[in-house]
């Protein structure tokens, strides 16, 4: 799951998140996931509350899931009330090292919900939780 302004990867401060689109990213995801064995549902949306309703949606349904809040991870109570509502593992990604950035993003409400955090990896961040996840869960 993909929060707000992620849709504009490729165009949005090139100098942190780099070239990539985020239909790229997806791509890197359905190639990682494929590779291991898992099956994704891709989403992204600038709203809170839809997140928190992709959450609640899926339960009963998805063995994990992987949740990158974007802004929403340093501000959203409620999406981590929804993170330690859910049955599932949820593990929290960011594209960005979020520690070696500005000192308002080092700190995630959301990640305090979350089993983990997988930061710093581009691209990448998803494929390294998608991975964790199914350790977890076999
Ligand atoms: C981000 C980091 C957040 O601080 C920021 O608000 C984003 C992207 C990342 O993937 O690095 O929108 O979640």
């Amino acid at each position: 799951m993909h929060g707000p302004n992620l849709n504009l990867l490729g165009t949005r401060e090139l100098e942190v998140y780099g070239p990539q689109t985020l239909a790229e990213i997806n791509e890197v995801i359905r190639t990682e996931a494929a590779a291991i064995g898992i099956d994704v549902d891709i989403h992204q949306t600038a709203r809170e509350g839809e997140i928190i309703e992709l959450l609640h949606g899926a339960i009963g349904d998805a063995d994990g899931a992987v949740l990158n809040p974007a802004a929403y991870a340093h501000t959203s109570r409620a999406i981590a009330d929804a993170i330690r509502a859910v049955p599932y593992p949820v593990i929290e990604v960011h594209l960005s090292n979020i520690h070696a950035r500005e000192p308002w993003r080092r700190r995630s409400v959301t990640a305090e919900a979350a089993r983990g955090i997988v930061a710093g990896f581009g691209a990448h961040s998803y494929g390294a939780a998608l991975s964790l996840l199914k350790g977890m869960v076999q």
